[in-house]
């Protein structure tokens, strides 16, 4: 059944898989955003549904709180959880010091929330998304709807003074209308190219009146899972530095591809 997925589904279905397997019985999960993340909470499902794992997850955006609860996992609100065992998450990039890039999906806000109220955070992805320096994938920036167009003219005035290799600044689209966050707010995506210091650049950022949170995330993720389309995984842990590479078994999640393809 994994024959009929194309390679770059396999290196995530490959991630997702690996880090399900990070998961107790009886842990608060957080529950990521966008296509690897979505593999991870059919994964999740199926050893809720097959294997009784009894977990309580909190969803990072309202599409993965409706998967989650269709596969069969309790999902809670993430003030009722309180704080998480872990969370597992996608990324847009990722570089060496394990910084990240997030919110092509739109759900950062949440995203950095619910990640950083867990004690580890997984991301999961393929190895594209690897990159010697941030700042290819547009940055995304969730502000207020109030006076939006004063919050893209202050940030692009700030950008003149950050080490950054592009600076321009639109507002991201959904149709013909402007997307809107789960939360209602706008998102404005930063095309730097190349971000020379992420950390800098993620506090200048949140001191713009209007700007409510950006998809840069330091010092939150604590292993990546970097998948590929043979089913090879590759741990690598930020705090002892170790990397582990292992093989997943396709075979073994028949039962879920036979579920997707009903
Ligand atoms: C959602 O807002 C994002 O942060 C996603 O985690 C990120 O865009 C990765 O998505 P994919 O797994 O679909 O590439």
């Amino acid at each position: 059944m994994a024959g009929e997925l194309s390679p770059i589904d396999k290196a995530k279905f490959a991630a997702a898989r690996r880090a399900v397997d990070f998961v107790e019985s009886g842990m608060r999960v957080g529950l990521g955003t966008g296509s690897t993340a979505a593999w991870m909470v059919r994964c999740l499902g199926e050893l809720v549904r097959e294997q009784g794992l009894s977990v309580t997850g909190v969803a990072t955006s309202a599409r993965t709180a409706a998967l989650a609860r269709e596969v069969g996992i309790r999902v809670v609100e993430l003030d009722e959880a309180k704080w998480l065992d872990i969370t597992i998450d996608g990324a847009d990039e990722f570089d060496a010091d394990m910084a990240l890039i997030k919110g092509g999906g739109g759900a950062l806000l949440r995203e950095k929330i619910v990640a950083t109220a867990s004690d580890r955070m997984v991301v999961i992805t393929d190895a594209a998304k690897e990159v010697a320096a941030l700042g290819a994938f547009p940055l995304p920036v969730e502000v207020i709807p109030f006076g939006w167009r004063t919050t893209k003219a202050l940030l692009e005035e700030t950008l003149v003074s950050l080490d950054v290799m592009g600076r321009e600044v639109s507002l991201r689209m959904d149709g013909q209308a402007p997307f809107r966050t789960d939360e209602g707010n706008l998102i404005l995506d930063l095309a730097l190219r190349r971000i020379t210091n992420p950390r800098q650049v993620a506090l200048v950022l949140n001191q713009i009146p209007g700007v409510v949170e950006n998809g840069l995330f330091i010092d939150i993720c604590d292993t990546v899972v970097i998948g590929e389309a043979d089913g090879t995984v590759e741990l690598r842990d930020a705090a002892s530095g170790r990397v582990e590479r292992e093989r997943i078994d396709f075979a073994e999640s028949d039962n879920l591809f036979r579920d997707l393809a009903r």
